[in-house]
């Protein structure tokens, strides 16, 4: 047997344009229907050249439509996360994401209706998100974001469930829209950004020491494990911020990063959540692409 391969847009790097299409399973319709019109989309009929289409469920959507197939334990973000100042992080699951990367949002655009309209009767959009790139690397606050990502070789390892556990060639995906309080963010001077960060500005060298209260210090990977980020800023003038996109073998690191960024476990909260605040926080399982085809073809006679 070949082993299950990742969904490749998970790692497809260098698209300038992005959709987050969240749905809810319609009152008339069911998992089982939902997950085979979601694999039908891949089918080459919808598939608009250069557009990457990424496709995940909510968790315990995916393990009861294919329990042997689903990581043992993982769940969606079913509570809000708080943490002991009062600091939440607010949980807006849905049921099936779908994300879509192309050279430009025209083609993204065309795609994201055509899936709209191929899942109707099935699945409702139930959230949307557009991001785009900002200065090549750059969050919305004007910092590198990625540096300390693994390298695109070595992400596989990081990100995807490996062959012979259950799940293989999946992904768990945490999704989580930030809103940036610009104001106040742009009200620090260049050097308390750089201490909120943990990292320079100009070039992203990391402080040394890095300033335990630091974004860098409290979801730090040599603590917590690798993840492997793709995160894209979005919004306009008024309202922007930060499109959280975090992929992981184990949903665990995650949910500790998470935690010990609102200073549960005894460690002090991360100074970022000061600057910025999520707004919706929602887990997919993303599975194999051998996995989610063999769903769409088995119904679909
Ligand atoms: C508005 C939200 C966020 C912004 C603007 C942001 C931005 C950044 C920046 C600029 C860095 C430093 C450069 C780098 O290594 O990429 C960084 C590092 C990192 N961030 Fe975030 N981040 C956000 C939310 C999160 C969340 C929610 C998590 C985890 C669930 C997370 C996990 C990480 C990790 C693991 C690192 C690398 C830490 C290390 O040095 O090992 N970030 N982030």
């Amino acid at each position: 047997m070949t082993m299950a391969s990742p969904q490749t847009g998970i790692f497809a790097l260098g698209t300038s344009s992005h959709a987050y299409l969240e749905f809810d399973v319609e009152a008339a319709s069911d998992g089982a229907s939902v997950v085979s019109r979601v694999a039908a989309l891949r089918e080459p009929r919808t598939t608009i050249g250069g557009v990457n289409l990424v496709a995940g469920f909510r968790p315990e959507l995916w393990a009861a439509v294919a329990p042997d197939a689903a990581p043992p334990g993982i769940s969606g973000f079913n509570e809000p996360l708080v943490g002991p100042t009062g600091y939440a992080l607010p949980a807006t699951q849905h049921d099936v994401v779908i994300w879509l990367t192309g050279a430009s949002y025209d083609v993204v655009f065309d795609l994201s209706r055509g899936v709209v309209s191929e899942l109707a009767g099935a699945a409702s959009l139930a959230g949307e998100l557009v991001g785009w790139p900002y200065h090549h690397d750059r969050d919305l606050t004007g910092f590198i974001d990625g540096t300390e990502n693994p390298t695109i070789v070595e992400a596989t390892a990081v990100a995807v469930v490996p062959a012979g556990s259950p799940g293989e060639g999946g992904s768990i995906l945490l999704l989580q829209q930030w809103e940036h309080d610009a104001a106040a963010w742009e009200g620090l001077a260049a050097a308390s950004q750089e201490w909120v960060m943990g990292r320079r500005k100009v070039d992203s060298a990391e402080l040394d020491p890095k300033p335990p209260t630091s974004h860098v210090a409290r979801t730090d990977q040599d603590a917590f494990g690798k993840i492997f980020r793709r995160n894209i800023g979005y919004g306009s003038v008024g309202r922007h911020g930060t499109i959280f996109v975090g992929f992981s073998a184990d949903q665990a690191i995650l949910v500790a990063m998470l935690r010990s960024m609102i200073g549960i476990g005894g460690g002090p909260p991360d100074h970022l959540t000061e600057f910025t605040r999520p707004l919706t926080g929602a887990y997919y399982f993303v599975p194999s692409a051998e996995r989610l085809a063999a769903l769409g073809a088995v119904r679909r006679v």
